[in-house]
């Protein structure tokens, strides 16, 4: 059967702005921003982004557009050698993902259904802190969630690139568009906005911290869906002769407006009510029933607002899943349905442990893996820390400095000589060398 692809381009551009745009724009950004001092941690993800997010992006584009291959097939064609095992890393990082972030992607469904039912408005902010609280602890409903939205993630993976993973980001990413836009305008008018544009913008470079430095650059990578091939698999089901330039640049602009659309929506009602949140984890959760308390229409704007968080997180879902499937389909000959069941049961298993281990079960919850974290955020802290910046770190230095001629070849690349340039000292030199830093300091030689 003939590979799939993408019926138009712009089709291309939602779908890797679907994987692009997800859970770690709206609930990770938000409170990594927030652990690590405001301005200064947005400053140092907006370097890291243009360094290392956007050059890899367009590497990744590149190595599945040139070869129409799932990631490890890709490696194989490009240079049939050792450097395959990135593609083998890279599948590894979408099941580990996956298996938790399903399990966020099920909080993100009961605040929908929360929200509809208006269970807030009786609350006050207290009780809605504490009901974020309540429910991370009950193992029961975590599973329950966090098996319904595996469901949802396989139910679209087995549609195929067209009618399922295209369709979806066409139809989620503009709306989720339109009511991120909505929901700033009312947060621009609450009395905490001008509070939170000088904690999120004004310069203070004495907030820089190692910690800082590390985790935003972790996080660019995640919130791009970089360094696991992600990018790779959506660029295979691209046509062979469109150029990538822009492209890269449009999924990098809209996933960076995204994510500091989302702090400027939780900030000001972070000020205004003055809330500490305890459960950083929680910021997302335990602040916006809040503002949809305040505002005019909240009933509704509050449920549609979770309807597409829920969006967001399926769409990037999707990609983690499609990336592992496009392995067994392509190199394994399974059909679509077969891999999709398979391996979204095997996800969806690993993911127990994740959904129990924030107080669900109290055995597992006590229970310290990497470090004093526990299950769930020590796989976060394995994928968003090492395994997508190692897989990153690799990507650049293939492209860099192994197939750069094979770039330079490419229609893209003609027409726009200075401009591939710069990327391609960037890919050889600065962005391996900047993550390679990184994690000289993780491991604590640096
Ligand atoms: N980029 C997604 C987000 O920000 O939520 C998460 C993600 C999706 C990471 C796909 C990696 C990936 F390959």
């Amino acid at each position: 059967m003939a590979r799939e692809k993408w019926n138009s381009k712009l089709g291309f551009i939602l779908a890797a702005s679907g994987s692009a745009v997800g859970l770690g724009n709206l609930w990770k950004f938000p409170y990594e921003t927030y652990s690590n001092g405001g301005s200064a941690f947005i400053f140092v993800y907006l370097l890291a982004t243009i360094l290392v997010g956007l050059p890899i992006m367009m590497a990744e584009i590149f190595i599945g557009k040139s070869t129409n291959k799932n990631p490890i097939g890709a490696f194989k064609t490009l240079h049939p050698s050792a450097w395959h095992i990135i593609g083998w890393l890279g599948i590894a990082s979408g099941f580990v993902i996956l298996s938790y972030y399903s399990v966020v992607g099920g909080w993100t469904l009961r605040y929908f259904l929360q929200t509809l039912t208006g269970a807030y408005l009786s609350m006050n902010q207290e009780q809605v802190a504490s009901d974020f609280g309540s429910f991370v602890q009950d193992g029961m409903a975590q599973i329950l969630f966090h098996t319904v939205f595996m469901f949802m993630i396989v139910g679209i993976v087995i549609l195929g690139v067209r009618k399922g993973i295209e369709l979806a980001g066409k139809i989620l990413m503009p709306m989720l568009f339109i009511i991120l836009l909505i929901l700033v305008v009312m947060a621009i008018q609450t009395s905490g906005f001008y509070q939170s544009i000088l904690y999120l913008f004004y310069p203070d470079f004495s907030k820089i911290t190692t910690n800082s430095i590390i985790e935003s650059m972790g996080q660019s990578f995640f919130s791009l869906s970089l360094g696991m091939g992600a990018i790779i698999t959506y660029g295979s089901y691209m046509q062979k002769n469109e150029p990538i330039i822009k492209d890269a640049i449009t999924i990098v602009f809209f996933d960076t407006m995204v994510a500091i659309m989302a702090c400027l929506m939780i900030f000001p009602i972070l000020f205004t009510f003055e809330l500490k949140p305890n459960a950083s984890i929680g910021i997302l959760f335990s602040t916006l029933p809040l503002l949809f308390l305040k505002m005019p229409g909240g009933i509704v704007i509050g449920p549609l607002f979770f309807l597409l968080v829920i969006f967001a997180a399926l769409t990037s879902g999707v990609s983690l899943l499609e990336v592992v499937v496009s392995y067994f389909i392509d190199e394994k000959g399974w059909n679509r349905k077969k891999a999709t069941i398979v391996i979204g049961m095997a996800i969806w298993i690993l993911g127990f442990p994740s959904a129990l281990s924030n107080g669900g079960w109290s055995w597992l919850s006590g229970m310290k893996w990497i470090g004093e974290r526990n299950f769930f955020d020590s796989l976060d802290y394995l994928a968003s820390s090492w395994m997508l910046p190692i897989g990153g770190i690799f990507i650049a230095i293939f492209t860099g400095w192994i197939v750069s001629k094979e770039i330079r070849n490419e229609s893209f690349a003609k027409d726009h000589d200075g401009f591939y340039n710069v990327i391609v000292f960037l890919l050889k030199y600065v962005s391996p060398l900047l993550v390679f830093l990184v994690l000289l300091n993780v491991t604590g030689i640096l």
